[in-house]
C-alpha cells in the first residue's frame, strides 16, 4: 500500500468530468478547485486536494454515490463532529458535502500519518504514540459505548473465509490453528456482554494524522456499531504484522506496550484482557489476507507474527491474561 501521488490520467479526467456535471446543480461545488489526486480507487472513489471557498481541504468523491456511503459517511462525520472538534484529539472537520452527488469536503489536516512517522522514529519513541491513539478510540467510542450480549460465530466464519484465500501455504497452515484457537475461545466468550461502541472500523496508524500533540483521525467510511476490542486489534496488528519494534516486548504477535496502553484507556477486565481481546487479535490477523504482490519480507514478518501470536493464543484463556 503507497499514499504517493499516482499521476493517473484517466482518473483527472473522470474526476473533472464529475465535478463538471455535479457543479451543473451545485453552484457551491462550481467553484471547488480540485489539485493533486491522492489515491484513486477506480470505479470506487478519488481522493485530491484542492480548495474549497478559500479553504485548503480534501475531497473525497465517490462514483457511486446511489449506493448510500457517501451520505452514511457524511451522517457519520457530523455525529462525532461535537466530540472531536477541539483539543488534541480530533477528527477532520466537515466542510460540505453533496452526498447525492458523491462528493465530500474535509479540512485538509496537517502534519504526518501516524505509522510514516513512527517508522522515522527509533523503536523507543513509537511507544509515546500508543497512548493518544488509544485515547483517541476512547474518546471517539465514549458516548455510544453499550454492553451487547457477544456473539463469535460470524467473526470466525469471516476470519475462516478470509483464510481460505490466503495464497501461501506457510501461512495459511498456521491460520488454520489460528482458527482453530478462535473456536476455542469462542465458547468463553459466547453469551455473556461484551462492549460495543460506534467505532472508526478502519482503524489503523495511518488513519490518525500526527501534528505535535495534534492527532486526527480520518477514513471514517467503515464506521459501525462493534465489539470495541475490534479496532484495537486492528490498530495493533497492523504494526504487528510489519514487525515494527516500538517496546521491544511482545504478547500475542504485537507489541506488549500497546496492549498495555489500549487495555489500562479502556479499563479492560480480566476476562477482556484473557480472552476478548486475544479473540479479535487473531481475528484480525486472518482476516487481511497476504497477497502476491506484496513484498517478500512482508511474508516473511506475517509468518513470524503467526507464529509468535499462535504459541500465545494457546497460553491465553480465562483467568490467565498475558497482559
Ligand atoms: N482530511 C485530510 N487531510 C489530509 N490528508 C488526508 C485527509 N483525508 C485523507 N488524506 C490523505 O489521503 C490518504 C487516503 O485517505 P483515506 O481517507 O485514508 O482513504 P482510504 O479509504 O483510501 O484509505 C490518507 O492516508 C491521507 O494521507
Ligand atoms: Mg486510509
Amino acid at each position: 500500500m503507497t499514499d504517493a501521488p499516482i499521476p493517473n490520467f484517466d482518473a483527472l479526467m473522470e474526476i473533472a468530468e464529475r465535478l463538471h456535471v455535479v457543479g451543473q446543480q451545485d453552484p457551491r461545488l462550481a467553484a471547488a478547485e480540485p489539485g493533486d489526486l491522492i489515491r484513486n480507487v477506480a470505479g470506487k472513489r478519488a481522493i485530491f486536494e484542492g480548495v474549497f471557498e478559500g479553504r485548503d481541504v480534501v475531497f473525497r468523491l465517490n462514483y457511486r454515490p446511489e449506493e448510500g456511503a457517501p451520505a452514511r459517511e457524511w451522517a457519520e462525520i457530523e455525529r462525532l463532529w461535537p466530540y472531536m472538534a477541539e483539543g488534541d484529539l480530533r477528527i477532520a472537520e466537515p466542510v460540505y458535502a453533496n452526498t447525492g452527488a458523491g462528493v465530500i469536503v474535509l479540512e485538509r489536516v496537517p502534519g504526518t500519518p501516524m505509522l510514516t512517522l513512527m517508522r522515522r522514529l527509533e523503536a523507543a519513541e513509537r511507544v509515546a504514540f500508543f497512548a493518544p491513539a488509544a485515547r483517541w478510540l476512547r474518546q471517539s467510542t465514549a458516548m455510544t459505548d453499550a454492553p451487547r450480549v457477544a456473539g463469535t460465530a460470524g467473526w470466525v466464519r469471516r476470519a475462516r473465509a478470509a483464510s481460505e484465500k490466503q495464497p501461501f501455504p506457510a501461512l495459511r497452515a498456521l491460520e488454520v490453528q489460528i482458527l482453530e484457537q478462535m473456536e476455542r475461545l469462542g465458547p468463553h466468550i459466547e453469551g455473556a456482554l461484551w462492549r460495543t461502541a460506534i467505532s472508526h472500523g478502519d482503524f489503523h496508524p495511518n488513519n490518525l494524522i500526527v501534528d505535535g500533540a495534534r492527532i486526527t483521525g480520518i477514513d471514517l467510511g467503515g464506521s459501525t456499531r462493534m465489539p470495541i476490542y475490534k479496532d484495537m486489534a486492528r490498530f495493533v496488528m497492523h504494526i504487528g504484522r510489519r514487525r515494527i519494534e516500538a517496546s521491544g516486548q511482545r504478547a500475542l504477535g504485537v507489541d506488549l506496550a500497546a496492549l498495555k496502553t489500549f487495555a489500562e484507556v479502556f479499563a479492560l477486565t480480566q476476562e477482556e484482557r484473557a480472552v476478548v481481546l486475544p479473540f479479535f487479535l487473531a481475528f484480525e490477523a486472518l482476516i487481511r489476507v497476504e497477497i502476491r504482490a506484496l513484498p517478500k519480507w512482508r511474508i516473511k514478518a506475517a509468518e513470524a507474527m503467526y507464529r509468535d501470536l499462535l504459541s500465545d493464543l494457546a497460553r491465553t484463556g480465562p483467568g490467565t491474561p498475558l497482559f
